[in-house]
């Protein structure tokens, strides 16, 4: 039932742009619709796309305590040029304390268990506290990204959370969403510039030389097919 539905928006969908696909569902689902936002280049280019739609749409950030110093910088750029408010989420903070005292700060090099603990503390849970009450959610991940995004579609539904994952940029490519995010003078995190092409946490990621792959750089010590952190389960 949810599949064919599912498929029926796709079909419905798939020769519009990535701005008519938002103003669909921005409209549609006002109040119960939202953008996770890792002010990466796609979440800038989205968050842009829906400012022009409507300012007062949800878009939200998760702060891991441990992201980059740029990306707090972004995060107020970026609220004053679209007077939007991005909503920050953080995670419990005794949660944290338990497991840095149990395990370490840095208990992620250790193990593919202590990274998804980690990422489960610091990403999932909060991000699960953001879906709470929504019927979308918009995320910027593109097929292109890695081998375990090249099935993505423009619409999914995430069973998970319950909800519709509505993927806008799915099959754009790095140079278009570039060449969106020059021509609309759109602000972004100078760190794309010096060889980080995908960011997360600080500790966790590292910059890539030309020609390795766009996510090479996160969790670059473990194997491309474990390369999610949780927020993304297909
Ligand atoms: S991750 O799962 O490996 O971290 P990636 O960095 O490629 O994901 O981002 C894919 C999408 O996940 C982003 O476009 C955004 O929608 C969401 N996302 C990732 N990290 C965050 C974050 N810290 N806060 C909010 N959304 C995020
Ligand atoms: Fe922890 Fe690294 Fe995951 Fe961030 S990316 S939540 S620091 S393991």
């Amino acid at each position: 039932m949810k599949d064919d539905l599912i498929k029926k928006l796709n079909n419905q969908f798939e020769n519009k742009s990535a701005k008519e696909v938002l103003e669909y569902f921005l409209d549609k689902y006002k109040n119960r619709i939202a953008l996770s936002s890792s002010l990466s280049a796609e979440d800038q280019a989205i968050t842009e796309m829906i400012a022009r739609i409507d300012k007062t749409a949800g878009i939200f950030t998760l702060d891991t305590g441990r992201m980059f110093p740029e990306i707090y910088d972004l995060i107020q750029k970026t609220n004053s040029r679209y007077k939007i408010n991005i909503k920050v989420y953080f995670p419990d903070a005794r949660q944290v304390e338990k497991m840095v005292n149990q395990k370490g700060i840095n208990l992620f090099y250790e193990s593919t268990e202590n990274r998804e603990l980690c990422c489960r503390i610091r990403k999932t849970e909060p991000l699960n506290k953001a879906l709470k009450g929504l019927s979308v959610w918009i995320t910027g991940m593109r097929r292109e990204q890695s081998m375990t995004r090249r099935e993505k579609n423009l619409i999914e539904w995430d069973d998970q959370n319950n909800l519709i994952k509505l993927n806008p940029l799915y099959n754009w490519s790095e140079q278009q969403v570039w060449d969106y995010i020059e021509e609309n003078n759109i602000p972004y995190n100078k760190l794309h510039k010096e060889g980080f092409p995908s960011i997360g946490c600080q500790p966790c990621t590292r910059a890539v030389k030309p020609g390795e792959d766009i996510r090479a750089g996160r969790w670059w010590w473990e194997m491309p097919e474990y390369k999610e952190c949780g927020l993304h389960q297909k």
